[in-house]
C-alpha cells in the first residue's frame, strides 16, 4: 500500500487550519509532518505528498520551505506524486498571487516528481501568479483575506480530485 504524508508548518494558523480540514476529509492514513522540522528521510519517505506552501515576502516561499530547497534539489522524486496547496492574498499581492505554489511545483517537477491537483482560476481576480498557466493554477490556492467563505468548498472539491490519484 502506498504511503501519503501532509507536510506543512505546525506553527502557522491558516495553513494548519487547511491541513486539519484536509486531514478530516481524507479517507485513509495521512501522516502529518512539520515542514519546519522535516528531515531528508521524511522528505523521501512517502509515495504521495500534500504540501502546504503559503506565499510570503512578495512572491517567495516561507522561510521554513526555503531552508529545505537545497536538500530537495539533491533528491530524486521520480515515481512520487505531489499535490500542493497554499494561501495567498489576491488583492494585496495581486502581482505575486500564490507564487510559492508555482515555485514549489517547478522544483518538484525538476526533481522528477509528478504534480497533480490543478484547479480552475476563473473565480479569482489577480494580475500575475507563478502558479498560473492557461486558466489553471498548478495546485489549490486559498485566500483567507478575501474569499475565506469559499475555502471549504474548494478544499472538498480538491480532495475528491486528488485522493483517487493517490491510492
Ligand atoms: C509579509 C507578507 C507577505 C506576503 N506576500 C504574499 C505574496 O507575495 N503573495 C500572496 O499571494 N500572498 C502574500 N501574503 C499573504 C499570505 O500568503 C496570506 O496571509 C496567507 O494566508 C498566510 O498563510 P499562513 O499564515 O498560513 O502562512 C503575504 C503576507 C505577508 C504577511
Amino acid at each position: 500500500m502506498s504511503k501519503t504524508g501532509i507536510f506543512y508548518s505546525f506553527n502557522t494558523h491558516k495553513t494548519a487550519q487547511v491541513a486539519k480540514k484536509i486531514k478530516e476529509l481524507w479517507e485513509g492514513d495521512l501522516d502529518e509532518v512539520n515542514a519546519e522540522k522535516a528531515s531528508d528521510e521524511q522528505l523521501m519517505a512517502y509515495d504521495n505528498y500534500l504540501l502546504g506552501v503559503p506565499t510570503w515576502w512578495d512572491g517567495e516561499l516561507p522561510n521554513y520551505w526555503d531552508e529545505l530547497v537545497p536538500a530537495m534539489e539533491d533528491m530524486d522524486f521520480k515515481g512520487k506524486t505531489f499535490a500542493i496547496f497554499g494561501n495567498g492574498d489576491q488583492k494585496k499581492y495581486g502581482d505575486n498571487f500564490g507564487d510559492a505554489v508555482g515555485i514549489m511545483a517547478k522544483l518538484i517537477t525538476q526533481q522528477g516528481g509528478k504534480v497533480i491537483g490543478e484547479t480552475d482560476a476563473d473565480d479569482y481576480e489577480f494580475e500575475k501568479s507563478r502558479a498560473y498557466a492557461d486558466g489553471k493554477f498548478i495546485g489549490l490556492i486559498l485566500d483567507f483575506e478575501n474569499q475565506a467563505n469559499k475555502n471549504n468548498t474548494r478544499i472538498k472539491t480538491w480532495i475528491k480530485q486528488i485522493a483517487k490519484k493517490m491510492v
